[in-house]
């Protein structure tokens, strides 16, 4: 076995799994949206999704007052916008116009859903218990939405450090699930 120890500061570079998401939040009537990679599904139904917002994000004070997000899913063609709403803060900006993101009304959340992303999940704060400790919030999705056209999404899959994989080859297994 050739292989070489690698400095623990570097594990979340193997294990970050993507797909990258666009958090959209609104706070005293001012909507805003933030890059997020550091998610994961917990449960089928209801949805359960953990995420980790920084402190410093000016969402995360968003979240934590309002308890309503949005996570919208953009594909490939979205990167280099992604990369621009995650560089900078919504604190003075307006990343929307900024960017040119198309904000759309959601049906039961205050925050809106981004029209050039291919899915959408309107999302509550289900568990707050875990953000004190490692900014982790607990959300439940209570309503999605996806666009039929996109068969096979591109999604981008972030490695850290300004990399991402693009999602590719599908692999069709028999699978228990039904
Ligand atoms: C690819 C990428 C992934 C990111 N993932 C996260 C994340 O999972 N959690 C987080 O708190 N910040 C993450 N960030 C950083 C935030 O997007 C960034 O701090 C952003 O400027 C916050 O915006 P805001 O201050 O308007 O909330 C990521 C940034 C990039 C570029």
């Amino acid at each position: 076995m050739a292989k070489k120890s690698l400095p623990l500061s570097r594990v979340y570079r193997l294990l970050e799994p993507g797909p990258v998401v666009l958090v959209t939040t609104a706070h005293k009537g001012r909507a805003n949206v933030m890059t997020m990679s550091w998610h994961t599904m917990m449960e089928f139904e209801p949805p359960l999704v953990g995420c980790v917002l920084s402190g410093r994000n000016y969402s995360f004070d968003a979240l934590v007052k309002t308890k309503e997000c949005v996570l919208n899913i953009p594909t490939a063609e979205l990167a280099q916008k992604v990369v621009k709403v995650g560089n900078s803060s919504g604190s003075k900006l307006d990343k929307f116009k900024a960017f040119g993101l198309t904000p759309v009304p959601a049906s039961k959340v205050a925050p809106p859903l981004i029209a050039e992303c291919y899915a959408n999940l309107e999302c509550t704060v289900a568990d707050t218990r875990m953000v004190n400790k490692y900014n982790f919030f607990v959300l439940e999705v209570v309503k999605a939405w996806v666009d039929p056209a996109q068969k096979a999404p591109r999604t981008l899959h972030h490695q850290g450090m300004g990399s991402f994989r693009v999602a590719g080859e599908v692999l069709k297994l028999p699978s228990r699930m039904k």
